[in-house]
């Protein structure tokens, strides 16, 4: 949560980095957001279930009456900069090639961009599968875009500016992600959870109404690498999946998830006996179980939902294969532990963080007891976050 002494703060940072300067500083922020069901199913045309969290990334911004973009973050040192005219020239930066990726998809939207001088801060931890970066994406959209010579003609509209994100992301850092990240961070809204078909993009919010129980994030603390070839292996993966549903089913679906449980079924004996049949089977069940559980959680069966992101978990550890020690002990060991009622990785996987349901009388005791036993196990101490819901994509007016 980034109070109004943290943006006070990073105004007098800001002042001692850039200099004093008659134009305005503006402040915008945008949130990271927790997965509470439906993962590696938003690149097959599924459904997910996120929730923005108000752990978030917040910049200062003010143009400089330049052709220059500069960034910098209060926790790294250095200027990294790129010129309007050359926005390419980002995806070379150490730093910032995400926001540079942003401001050239605006400026290919028709946005008249001006220069400007940046400085990040945030409070989602990094690499720990909570869309830090789909967070600076947003941030650096909407503040990108407020500023621009168009802005009074143009405005925005978030689940655009949500596909620019993921643009900046495949093309200026390499990641082929899905669109659950930057929707969920545009999209957010305060006490509800976004249920999305990420084929359509139609959405409604969901009152995460928890009653006695609250959420619990686990950060195993193993760095997840999603640049890594893992993420980009799985859509491969899928995208042989649907070839070969296709074949034998004599379809022709654009999505995997436009494929039933039954259609699964009857394909089975004919689908090689190999990961790839692993992959087709965690996405069709996974999209399956996110409209369930959507719909129990919305008769208010947190039980019955709980369960549901435990199965969650069990088919990306068995089937997808994208959670790994850290993880699976986190998800073990919340599950042995009292008051907890679901559980599951969140995000990417391969590290990361768990999402746990546990009830709020247990929770002091939930983290304590989970802490140590996870500890014991991997060596590796772990961090807790009470998980509250936030709002999306927006200026801080102050
Ligand atoms: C990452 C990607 C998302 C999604 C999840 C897995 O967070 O950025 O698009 O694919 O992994 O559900």
């Amino acid at each position: 949560m980034i109070t109004s002494k943290k943006i006070e703060e990073l105004k007098n940072l800001f002042i001692k980095y850039y200099g004093e300067s008659s134009e305005e500083i503006r402040f915008f922020t945008s949130p990271g957001r927790v997965n509470l069901i439906g993962e590696h199913v938003d690149y097959c045309g599924g459904l997910v279930f996120p929730a923005a969290l108000t752990l978030s990334s917040v910049a200062a911004v003010r143009l400089n009456n330049s052709n220059t973009v500069n960034l910098r973050a209060d926790d790294l040192d250095g200027l990294y900069s790129f010129s309007l005219s050359n926005t390419e020239a980002g995806k070379e930066l150490k730093w910032g090639n995400y926001q540079a990726g942003v401001i050239h998809w605006l400026m290919d939207n028709g946005y008249e961009v001006r220069g400007m001088d940046f400085l990040f801060t945030g409070d989602i931890p990094f690499g720990s599968g909570l869309s830090s970066s789909a967070a600076i994406e947003l941030t650096t959209a909407v503040a990108a875009a407020s500023l621009s010579a168009n802005y009074n003609e143009k405005g925005y509209d978030l689940i655009n500016l949500a596909l620019i994100g993921q643009k900046a992301e495949h093309t200026f850092s390499g990641v082929n992600c899905g669109i659950m990240d930057q929707f969920a961070s545009a999209m957010g809204k305060k006490d509800n959870a976004i249920l999305l078909d990420c084929a359509t993009l139609n959405y409604k919010h969901v009152p995460l109404n928890l009653g006695e129980y609250t959420l619990i994030l686990a950060n195993t603390c193993k760095k997840h690498a999603l640049g890594a070839s893992a993420y980009n292996k799985r859509r491969e993966e899928v995208s042989e999946g649907l070839i070969r549903m296709n074949n034998i089913l004599g379809t022709n679906k654009e999505n995997l998830c436009d494929f039933a449980e039954d259609d699964y079924i009857k394909a089975e004996p004919s689908l090689p006996a190999d990961k790839i049949r692993d992959r087709v089977k965690h996405v069709i069940f996974e999209n399956q179980r996110v409209k369930k559980a959507v719909e129990i959680l919305e008769q208010g069966d947190l039980m019955g939902f709980g369960e549901m992101l435990k199965e969650a978990h069990i088919s990306l550890r068995d089937l997808y294969e994208v959670t790994g020690f850290e993880l699976d002990t986190m998800f073990d060991v919340a599950c042995q532990t009292e008051g907890c009622i679901g559980s599951r990785m969140t995000g990417g996987g391969f590290g990361g963080c768990t999402v746990n349901i546990v009830k709020k009388s247990a929770a002091e005791d939930f983290i304590k007891s989970v802490g140590s036993a996870y500890e014991a196990k991997t060596g590796i101490t772990p961090a807790f976050y009470v998980c509250d819901i936030g709002d999306g994509a927006r200026e801080i007016k102050i």
